[in-house]
């Protein structure tokens, strides 16, 4: 049946939310929108907004309606290459299959699980006992950075050289100002990635193993190597933030409630606590998907040409599935969200983050700090519009 969406009013326009307001109070704003204005051209994004949980599903579930391969997006500048990410049907299947034996279960848990204990070990044992300190710095983000490197395969990376690199590439994937200092950084970024690349293919090539740039590199019919290459860029921005944000969130949750840190604690709650807190303030908060034919949302006409933006944030405090979706509860019935995403770009990474996070590190820190606490909860800024977490996280460890 052919949809006749000519007839259909335009979704509704606001010239009055700001990006600043998106980044500094997003939850509030999505709020209003999920009662008043779900399907919103915002003028400041410049995209629809989607708010409500069915539509954000519905778009990332349909490819071929709305698609990934957005050619106006910094991205491709950024990564010197069009990426996985921004790839459709076939092309992206082939690439991100490429990658796929090191994110396989038997892999995690055979190769990444041992190293990231060990990791977390050795990053625990370095905290000071008694003292406060900021976690954003001394272990969520190092953390995520050792523990991806040895995925991709690059563990001549330090942890410095990885967070910037991520930050460089995240910064540049959304500079839709086109400012050419920025770029210039990822060009000088992408150099230093490249350089460091080729001598670990060639590593690898000598000696294989299980990680991402091992099995592309050795593959029998490899992917062009600027594929190989951009797809371990995307999984450097998209590695690194996302876990350590997670972990910062999900502990100030439970240190917030120290009723619900006990519970945790006691019972041994860490996969709740984590399926909760990346529900609670997902680490990426929107996608974007350019629409391919005209169609409709909500009754309103969706231009062909026109991007979507789909909130996976406010899906996942959506009134119509979560009650008090605002609260952290590990307590809450066990309902799906979306904070990895839907459809063929789901996150490629969510059994490797689980497991960094819900077996290996929360309950090896609270096991070594059971009685930590937030010196001054109120003073804890979550930060973001496109990636969202605290931006500093000082805990008293203890
Ligand atoms: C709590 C941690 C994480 C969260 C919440 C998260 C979230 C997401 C989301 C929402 C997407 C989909 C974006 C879209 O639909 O456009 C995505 C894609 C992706 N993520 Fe994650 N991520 C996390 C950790 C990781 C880790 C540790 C890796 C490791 C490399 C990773 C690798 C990827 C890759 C490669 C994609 C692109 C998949 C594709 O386009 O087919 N992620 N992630």
């Amino acid at each position: 049946m052919t949809l006749d969406t000519s007839v259909a009013p335009e979704a509704p326009f606001d010239d009055q939310i700001t990006i600043q307001q998106l980044t500094l109070d997003p939850y509030s704003v999505y709020k209003r929108l999920r009662a008043e204005a779900p399907v919103l051209r915002v003028k400041a994004v410049g995209r629809t907004l989607l708010t409500k949980a069915t539509d954000t599903k519905y778009v990332k579930d349909n490819p071929a309606l709305f698609s990934s391969n957005d050619p106006n997006t910094p991205m491709q500048r950024a990564f010197r290459a069009h990426t996985l990410m921004r790839k459709d049907g076939a092309e992206h299947a082939a690439e991100r299959g490429a990658m796929a034996p090191a994110f396989s279960a038997r892999n995690i848990k055979q190769c990444w699980e041992p190293i990231y204990t060990q990791i977390a070990e050795d990053y625990v044992s370095r905290l000071p006992r008694g003292e406060t300190v900021d976690l954003f710095t001394t272990l969520a983000g190092p953390f995520a950075a050792r523990c991806l490197t040895h995925l991709l395969g690059i563990p001549e990376a330090s942890d410095a050289e990885m967070q910037r690199w991520s930050q460089i590439l995240i910064d540049g994937a959304g500079n839709f100002g086109w400012a050419d200092a920025l770029f210039a950084q990822c060009d000088a970024a992408n150099d230093e990635m490249d350089a460091l690349f080729d001598a670990a293919s060639d590593r690898l090539r000598a000696e294989p193993d299980q990680s991402a740039l091992s099995v592309m590199v050795n593959a029998a019919d490899p992917i062009p190597k600027s594929q190989i290459y951009s797809n371990i860029k995307i999984a450097i921005g998209g590695g690194i933030n996302e876990p350590r944000d997670a972990l910062l969130t999900i502990l100030y949750g439970l240190l917030q409630d120290l009723d619900q840190f006990e519970a945790v604690k006691r019972d041994g709650l860490w996969a709740d606590a984590f399926e909760e807190g990346v529900r609670w303030v997902a680490p990426i908060q929107v996608s974007s998907r350019l629409v391919t034919e005209d169609t409709m949302i909500r009754g309103f006409h969706i231009p062909k040409g026109d991007t979507v933006m789909t909130i996976q944030a406010s899906a996942n405090h959506d009134e119509e599935i979560y009650e008090d979706g605002h609260l952290y509860n590990v307590f809450r019935p066990k309902l799906p969200h979306q904070a990895f995403g839907n459809g063929p770009h789901f996150c490629q990474g969510t059994h490797v983050a689980r497991r960094m996070l819900a077996n290996i590190m929360l309950p090896l820190l609270c096991d070594r700090f059971p009685n930590m606490r937030l010196p001054e909860p109120d003073k804890v800024q979550f930060y973001g519009f496109g990636f969202r977490g605290p931006r500093s996280l000082p805990v008293t460890l203890n």
